[in-house]
């Protein structure tokens, strides 16, 4: 019988994630359960840091962006010790169960816990849209209208000056956020890590726009990728590429992340915190909670965790015919 609960979140904020508190809050309590807020992810457990929340304690938090959590990378909890004090401390409080919202190394931690006893349900949030096991995570629809709305404004002052832009955007091992702003926003060029491209070949793509009479052309190009836009220009100065325009580059970096979260995002983090406590309610334990097919689903930690989710590059065929 679970009694009280705790919610965390953990590795890179991401807008929506207030939501999913919010919901994992209030339906818990809803059940009757105490709720237990932990501070800056896996380690708030190490050091204690628990806040028991009420309803109020989540009020007017949905619209805004990053964690009222805080968050963290936790090293201590990647040692044995660090993880047996987290334990130790989650039996200390009488806390029957977590609830972790947050990306692959979260869910890792989750798995972690798990093994070790805790009953857990994780919540699918990153803005990398990495994680297997879920078709979406929280924050992508954020990050992915922030890169768009970069890519529209970089377009309206390149094409004044017939200029080119590589715009950076996260991405540390998945393409996702590029390819998808990158259709949406008419990108020349796409790359991302899931497919190596060349700065020859970005370069004649950009020279072959010039030449068909294009006034601007950008590239998206994510950060994980193996010639991301430092290393391109890198090559291109060092090369004399020519790709026939005059060439600036703008690295999104964190903004991001930092943006408030759409209605698809709180919609998300919604149904994803109160499916989270409905699923340890149900007596399901160590599960991933996501959406599959427009349903909220839980599948095993241990059958996602480490996994990697695969990316349709054939978008990218795509992406190449329409930008012509
Ligand atoms: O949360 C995922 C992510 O934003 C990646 O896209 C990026 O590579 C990484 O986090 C950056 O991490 P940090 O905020 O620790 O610099």
């Amino acid at each position: 019988m679970i009694h009280r609960i705790g919610v965390l979140t953990s590795g890179g904020d991401a807008p929506g994630m207030n939501a999913a508190v919010r919901a994992v809050t209030r339906y818990a309590l809803d059940l009757n359960w105490e709720v237990v807020g932990v501070k800056q992810g896996f380690a708030g457990l190490i050091s204690e840091s628990f806040e028991p929340f009420k309803a109020r304690s989540v009020s007017n938090i949905m619209q805004h962006g990053g964690t009222i959590l805080g968050s963290a990378r936790s090293q201590e909890f990647k040692t044995p010790e660090g993880r047996r004090k987290a334990v130790a401390n989650l039996s200390k409080h009488k806390i029957d169960a977590m609830v972790v919202i947050g990306g692959n190394g979260s869910q890792t931690g989750s798995l972690a816990l798990a093994e070790m006893g805790v009953p857990v349900a994780g919540v699918a949030s990153t803005i990398d849209n990495d994680l297997a096991g879920t078709e979406i995570t929280i924050g992508v629809d954020t990050a992915l209208n922030i890169a768009l709305e970069a890519i529209d404004r970089l377009k309206t002052t390149a094409s004044s000056l017939q200029r080119a832009f590589l715009l950076e955007v996260m991405g540390r091992d998945c393409g996702y956020l590029a390819l998808m702003a990158g259709i949406a926003g008419g990108a020349e060029a796409i790359v991302i890590p899931e497919m190596e491209t060349t700065p020859e070949q970005v370069a004649r793509i950009l020279h072959d726009a010039h030449k068909r009479g294009k006034c601007h052309a950008v590239a998206v190009v994510a950060e994980g990728a193996r010639y991301n836009a430092e290393k391109m220009v890198a090559y291109f100065r060092e090369h004399k590429a020519e790709t026939g325009f005059d060439l600036r580059v703008t690295n999104l970096g964190h903004t991001q992340r930092g943006g408030i979260p759409t209605l698809q995002d709180r919609w998300l983090g919604t149904r994803l915190g109160a499916g989270a406590v409905e699923a340890l309610a149900r007596g399901e334990k160590d599960v991933l909670t996501g959406i599959n097919q427009g349903r909220v689903t839980t599948v095993a930690l241990k059958d996602i965790v480490g996994k990697h989710k695969p990316l349709d590059t054939d978008l990218l065929r795509l992406a190449h015919i329409l930008e012509k």
